[in-house]
């Protein structure tokens, strides 16, 4: 389903880039809506969105290879502002009738930018010399009629040019990156002064247009949704439950493997504060009962994922007329799953999402949040009413705890681990300062040798684990304080018996993972 799209829109060409999720979501900080498009994508498809504005984006290739992707006709034709950026600047040079040269050396990294088109509303209040932040090959060496060189850094003679009355422009570095200093204003002078835009993107207004559309779609039909207390789900049941009220059942499986009291918080504050029609499943017996004894991450993966399908269709079928499934899908799994080469990568680990259910019902999928990042989402969520502490909840996997107590799982063990977890996010939010992506403690199947008291130990080791990141697919540990880590071992070891050894996770992913299974 599609939301209602703004008035203003401006369409992100993708030729491959690195930056494009970076490039749109710099776009929408400006208030300012916008979609990616793979630079193949059917006219007829970009035409019927109807842009205000192109970004054309970098990529890997060479303009000048046979068989590089190339600008479609109809967007120069479209008399509609566009913004070329490193290949996309090459690009727009070559379409436009301009010289590319191929570079004898690749530029990458750090460069002094100076503007020579001070008076260019691309340029405005960018000081003369800053740094920007280049990656590429080849070269414009001659401009095409009608544009003017508008800046250039010591390697590269032509790092920004521009037809102001076509409103095209072209840089070669990356405005969309920190390391370009002054990269945010660039990009804004391109929306605001050469495209016209007024930035009214705005979550208070997406609520509006999406419950007029939910409305719309739905009629009077029933939805249900599986509510795993995730920001995602929980923001997307809220909004359709905004639209349709009652007729929105969210049904939440309690699998046992939630950190310490989650499942009641879940509960709570979906039913008493946002007053969700909520179905709360007790299933802790049934997954632990299927979990005995398998230590295979993947097979607790599939067990999980196999049981939590059964039991949502058990209760969803016991509601009479649903004809639609809400899911929390967000804008980057959109994106991703049209990448090719995402399909290439290897299978590391299954992410069973809780939101892929169940295929032989029928249902129709609502996914409310399919144009969203999620940062969009959580703005979207307090807007919404709902508490900072789910808006903000770090991610958790689905298979919850089950892949944080290495080897086979019971309930002792789950609860060990719950505590340790809660010892540690507790000390880590207790220290202040910027929280780390995920943070979390592993119980490990090693045992080692203590002293406590005057007594000998032979107890479970647990593993810290803290992570900065920006999406999850790579990350770093944390450099947590020494005093934060001192408390967090203290107290797991002074409040759990069964636990004698702490360790902190110093891996990076790659090579490590994460999750520890
Ligand atoms: P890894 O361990 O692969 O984790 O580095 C990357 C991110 O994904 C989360 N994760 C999962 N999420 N189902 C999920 O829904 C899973 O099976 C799963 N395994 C890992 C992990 O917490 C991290 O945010």
């Amino acid at each position: 389903m599609h939301v209602r799209q703004p008035a203003e829109m401006v369409a992100i060409v993708d030729f491959g880039a690195q930056y494009a999720q970076l490039i749109a979501r710099r776009v929408r900080e400006e208030h300012v809506y916008c979609e990616i498009f793979p630079h193949d994508a059917p006219w007829e498809e970009i035409a019927a969105r109807n842009p205000s504005a192109y970004i054309l984006t970098g990529g890997p290739e060479s303009v000048l290879v046979p068989g590089a992707p190339h600008l479609d006709r109809h967007i120069l034709q479209s008399a509609k502002p566009i913004l070329g950026i490193c290949y996309g600047m090459q690009e727009l040079a070559f379409a436009s009738g301009g010289t590319v040269v191929p570079g004898t050396t690749r530029e990458y990294g750090r460069a002094e930018l100076s503007v020579d088109g001070a008076q260019s509303l691309l340029f405005l209040d960018v000081p003369g010399h800053s740094q920007v932040w280049m990656s590429h090959g080849d070269t414009v060496t001659k401009l095409p009629p009608g544009f003017i060189k508008l800046a250039h850094t010591p390697t590269c003679a032509v790092a920004a040019f521009g037809n102001p009355a076509a409103k095209q422009f072209g840089v070669q570095f990356h405005p969309e990156v920190r390391h370009t200093e002054h990269g945010r204003t660039i990009l804004r002078n391109f929306l605001r002064k050469v495209a016209g835009l007024h930035g009214q993107w705005e979550m208070s207004s997406f609520v509006d247009s999406a419950v007029a559309d939910i409305q719309t779609r739905l009629g009077g039909a029933k939805a249900i949704c599986a509510l795993s207390g995730g920001v995602d789900s929980a923001v997307a049941a809220t909004l359709v439950a905004r639209a349709i009220g009652d007729r929105l059942t969210c049904i939440f499986v309690d699998h046992g493997l939630l950190r310490e009291h989650e499942a009641e918080q879940v509960v709570t504050a979906f039913r008493d504060v946002v007053h969700l029609n909520l179905i709360a499943v007790d299933a802790r017996r049934r997954f632990l009962d299927a979990l005995a004894g398998v230590e295979d991450p993947e097979e607790k993966r599939k067990i999980i994922g196999r049981e939590f399908i059964q039991i949502f269709e058990e209760h969803a079928r016991a509601i009479p007329g649903v004809e639609f499934l809400v899911q929390g899908t967000l804008y980057p799994d959109v994106i991703e799953s049209k990448t090719p080469q995402s399909k290439s990568a290897a299978k590391i680990k299954t992410h069973h999402n809780v939101g892929g259910l169940p295929e032989d019902m029928a249902l129709k999928l609502i996914e409310p949040l399919r144009l969203l990042f999620k940062d969009e989402v959580r703005r979207l969520g307090l807007e919404l009413g709902l508490s900072q502490q789910i808006v903000n909840r770090q991610p958790f996997p689905g298979p919850g705890l089950a892949v944080r107590v290495l080897g086979a799982i019971d309930e002792e063990r789950l609860r060990v681990v719950r505590r340790a977890d809660a010892i540690a996010r507790e000390e880590i939010e207790r220290a202040g300062g910027e929280r780390p992506w995920q943070y979390f403690a592993v119980l490990t199947p090693l045992r080692s040798v203590g002293v406590m008291g005057d007594f000998r130990t032979y107890g479970n080791m647990v593993a810290i684990r803290a992570v900065t990141s920006d999406d999850g697919m790579t990350a770093d540990w944390a450099l947590l304080p020494p005093a934060v880590l001192q408390k967090i071992s203290i107290r797991i070891v002074n409040e759990i018996p069964e636990v004698n050894r702490v360790v902190y996770d110093v891996t990076s992913k790659p090579p490590a993972t994460i999750e520890w299974e």
